[in-house]
């Protein structure tokens, strides 16, 4: 809750993609706490269902309410699915977060299957398009709303061996830009977060394999000198959704303790 006690996402309501895991189970708990009415929109059901138990403790029953769905952000069917089953529900949303997002493992460039290419495109990349083709159109006509983007410094200072992962996350910073610039009009901002590496099941594969001296070589480029936490994005997040940011659009914030001075 904010110094002057005001819930800062109160009366808001919220999508929040991959939020069964990592960081956008992080950002489900901080919105929910906030006020926010969310929507935990997650392939994997268990997880969804896990993180909205760890969003409602130790509130009051009915004082903020945190919605479990399936839904696969890759396929157009299922991202209108829950479009329609979304508006059925509540108003808006006021606020989508695109965090569902996966990676190939680290390879060579040429050595990355088709299959796995298609597979992080497909998730990190057309799912962005897909939730802007079903929920853009009603932001438009309520002339308000918000999407956060989740990105990576992945897309601002690349690393080798995870070429295609990078490239996806360089072209949500793009797709974020563009979408500030063209939905400005109807009252819509789009921004994004780069993280750099967190302590999410994603780490080892960044890592190149979870051992001691692979973290601290890691640790090295980063000037502040640890990971990120889920907590760290959830706090960017809710600064970005609040009205707190009513004048901040198109921005990709480096939530990396310097990694990408
Ligand atoms: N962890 C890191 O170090 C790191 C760093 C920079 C950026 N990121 C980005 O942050 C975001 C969250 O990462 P995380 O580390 O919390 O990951 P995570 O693996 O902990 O969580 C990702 C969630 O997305 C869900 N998901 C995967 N495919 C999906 C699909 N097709 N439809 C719906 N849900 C799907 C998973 O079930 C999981 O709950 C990702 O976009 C990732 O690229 C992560």
């Amino acid at each position: 809750m904010s110094l002057t006690g005001k819930q800062r996402l109160a009366g808001k309501t919220a999508i929040i993609t991959g939020g069964g895991s990592g960081f956008g189970a992080a950002i489900v708990k901080r919105f929910a706490d906030e006020g926010a009415t969310v929507w935990v929109a997650d392939i994997n059901m268990d997880s969804a269902e896990k993180s909205m138990h760890a969003a409602l403790k130790g509130k009051r029953e009915g004082e903020v309410i945190v919605t479990p769905f399936q839904v696969d952000v890759s396929k157009n069917d299922s991202v209108r699915a829950m479009m329609k089953a979304f508006v059925n529900a509540h108003d808006g949303p006021d606020i989508l977060v695109n965090n569902a997002g996966i990676t190939h493992e680290r390879a060579p460039m040429e050595d990355v299957s088709e299959a796995d290419f298609d597979r992080v495109m497909a998730v990190n990349v057309k799912s962005v398009y897909l939730t802007a083709r079903h929920f853009v159109p009603a932001m438009k006509t309520r002339g308000t709303g918000v999407i956060l983007n989740i990105s990576s410094t992945a897309g601002i200072s690349p690393r080798a061996y995870l070429n295609w992962y990078n490239a996806s996350k360089g072209w949500m910073i793009t797709a974020t830009k563009t979408m500030a610039v063209e939905l400005a009009d109807s009252g819509i901002r789009v921004n994004a977060i780069c993280p750099v590496a967190g302590d999410t099941p994603l780490l080892k594969t960044f890592l190149g394999g979870d051992t001691p001296e692979n973290r601290q070589k890691f640790l090295d480029t980063i000037p502040l000198g640890r990971f990120s936490t889920p907590e760290d994005h959830a706090n960017a997040a809710l600064y970005l959704c609040s009205d707190e940011a009513s004048m901040v659009t198109g921005v990709a914030l480096e939530v990396d303790g310097g990694r990408c001075i």
